[in-house]
């Protein structure tokens, strides 16, 4: 503690922060720090008068044991003030009931299934909804022709989130699901699920896994298997197509639709300052991709918080203050649902396209503005 010639008494503020940083997902991780490297960067380590302190803590896979203790670990040893992160669904719900007690908020930065900020009044997120992402798709394949669907997505949160997303919202304007498929979140070979697509009639397939190595796996059997031949049109949520994957998809992402909140083309002027720094805190430009803008606009919420309580422990009054909150972000303009302390903001279509420098990309060709969460509303 510093005391301040005004008399205001300074102090370091530990977030911690919680992430698959090494193993098959680290990808992922290294975009949160990328992003938060980012926001440091560009606006300073401190909020008001006080000192932040990262702390990072590793859970390579989906692992909501691990989470748990890792986060009590933050609170009672480290004494982190705010937890942050939060890759995967199952990871950010096992720490939700640890929040009233421990006084602290959660930042969700990537952790996608509607209902986690239902879990505690504690909890604001930052990134986006698979409910969010892949309602507007619906629209976009029947304004293309689509007529019957099949979906396939990851069992579990988010995948079941966005099957019924898609499914409510397709059946909504006409179009028919003819077969949902949920494979288990450890599926790595996709022969067999894109045989019973082929077999099910279906002209479009909507789809849905977590980024990381199983997505990349899963556009490159679409394409292996035959399915484009045979006229099955793919369209997905962004997370199909995320940047990292499209130099080792090719020209076999090229024309793929998907609908999301963040593209790294992103033209804006807040976004050119994001992605100049993100990039130089990630090292390998290509590697830049989406969690590290949820991560991003964690840390402006995060700062907001530290700044309304000024550095003192109160999560409740810290989330209070941050309800509401609109803000220019590098995807957009955004801002914090006061009811749900969900983020509301614009869903682009894209299509990857091949760049002149004959890199992909994906290209921003449509805007659904202000969306908020349809699934909290479905639920409930
Ligand atoms: C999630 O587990 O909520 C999750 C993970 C990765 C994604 C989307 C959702 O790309």
């Amino acid at each position: 503690m510093v005391m301040l010639s005004g008399g205001a008494l300074a102090e370091t503020i530990k977030v911690g922060v919680i992430g698959p940083f090494s193993g098959p997902f680290a990808i992922q991780g290294k975009n949160f720090k990328a992003g938060i490297d980012a926001y440091q960067a560009l606006h300073g380590s401190k909020a008001g008068n006080d000192d932040i302190q990262i702390i990072y803590r590793d859970v390579p896979q989906a692992d909501p044991a691990q989470s748990k203790a890792l986060a009590q670990e933050l609170v009672v040893k480290e004494g982190v003030q705010y937890l942050a992160g939060f890759y995967f669904t199952p990871d950010a719900m096992a720490v939700t009931p640890l929040l009233k007690q421990a006084n602290v908020p959660l930042v969700v930065m990537n952790a996608a299934t509607s209902v986690i900020v239902t879990k505690s009044p504690l909890v604001v997120r930052t990134s986006f909804t698979t409910w969010q992402t892949s309602a507007p798709m619906a629209k976009v394949a029947k304004e293309r022709g689509a007529r019957k669907a099949i979906t396939v997505v990851s069992d579990y949160g988010p995948g079941v989130d966005a099957e019924n997303a898609f499914k409510t919202s397709f059946t909504g304007v006409g179009g028919e699901v003819v077969g949902t498929i949920r494979m288990p979140l450890s599926t790595n070979d996709f022969s067999p699920i894109m045989q019973r697509v082929k077999d099910s009639g279906a002209d479009t397939l909507f789809a849905f896994l977590p980024s990381g190595p199983t997505t990349l796996g899963f556009v490159k059997a679409y394409n292996e298997n035959g399915l484009a031949k045979a006229g099955v049109k793919l369209l997905a949520p962004g997370d199909l197509t995320q940047e990292s994957d499209l130099p080792a998809l090719g020209q076999a992402a090229e024309g793929l639709l998907t609908t999301f909140h963040y593209a790294v083309s992103h033209d804006s002027a807040e976004n050119k300052k994001f992605v100049e720094a993100a990039r130089k805190a990630i090292g390998n430009p290509s590697e830049l991709s989406f969690p590290a803008v949820g991560a991003y606009d964690g840390m402006h919420v995060i700062y907001k918080m530290i700044e309304a309580t000024a550095g003192k422990q109160d999560a409740q009054k810290a989330v209070d203050a941050v309800k509401g909150l609109a803000w220019e972000s590098p995807r957009g303009p955004v801002s914090i649902d006061p009811e749900s302390r969900h983020i509301t903001q614009n869903i682009y279509l894209r299509e990857v396209a091949k760049a002149e420098d004959g890199s992909y990309y994906n290209k921003e060709i449509a805007t659904f503005e202000k969306q908020g969460d349809p699934g909290l509303a479905a639920s409930k």
